[in-house]
């Protein structure tokens, strides 16, 4: 039997790691749950509008988007915990390097392997919430973690969120070709 609750939860939600520069130039780094592509080539993130990555995001209209990883789970919790408002060099105390990206005016962190390049198409405000839309313009991947000319997700040690206990799990090992597996019911 089903129980049945007032509220819900989402699951699994990534682990993005947003990386901006604000108006001085300096880079900063946060952890968002709250994001997921729209479309082909659309990602939405919402924000609270008092982090500084919001304005950072408000004032460039250009971030990165990186995946967190199992090596770099401690560095990529942290930029979560501390706000780059109460702290100047957040991404340098937990051991992040920077290199500016080549197509937006923003940071790829250098320790994590894959980070996509976007550019701001959509602000919606709501109550103390920023949704973002953007259109995803660049992908940087390290070789180390290709595999015959593709992203491999298990040499990347890409990482969920878990939202019911709080915790960061592991992408499991792939179980099927998606619009391959189901096709033995297709028999009309
Ligand atoms: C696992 C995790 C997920 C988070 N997801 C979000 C999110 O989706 N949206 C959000 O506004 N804050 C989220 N946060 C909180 C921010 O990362 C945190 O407040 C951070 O300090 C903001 O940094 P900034 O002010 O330097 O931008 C999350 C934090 C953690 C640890």
């Amino acid at each position: 039997m089903k129980l049945s609750f007032d509220k819900g939860f989402f699951a699994p939600l990534p682990v993005l790691i947003l990386g901006t520069y604000d108006e001085n130039g300096m880079p900063n780094a946060m952890n968002a749950a709250w994001g997921g592509q729209v479309g082909m080539t659309q990602i939405s993130i919402s924000l609270s509008s008092s982090h500084k990555t919001t304005n950072n995001i408000k004032l460039n209209k250009e971030f990165t988007v990186a995946y967190a990883t199992a090596e770099q789970i401690a560095a990529c919790d942290y930029v979560g915990i501390v706000s780059g408002n109460n702290i100047d060099n957040k991404i340098e105390k937990c051991g992040f390097t920077i290199t500016k990206s080549d197509k937006i005016n923003a940071p790829i962190i250098n320790q994590l392997p894959i980070a996509i390049e976007c550019k701001v198409i959509e602000i919606q405000e709501e109550f103390n919430e920023t949704r973002i839309v953007a259109e995803v313009v660049g992908l940087k991947v390290d070789e180390e973690v290709m595999t015959d000319g593709k992203v491999d997700y298990t040499k990347a040690g890409l990482v969920i969120y878990d939202t019911v206990t709080k915790c960061y799990r592991t992408v499991g090992k792939s179980i099927a070709a998606a619009r391959s597996v189901g096709k033995k019911f297709d028999n009309n």
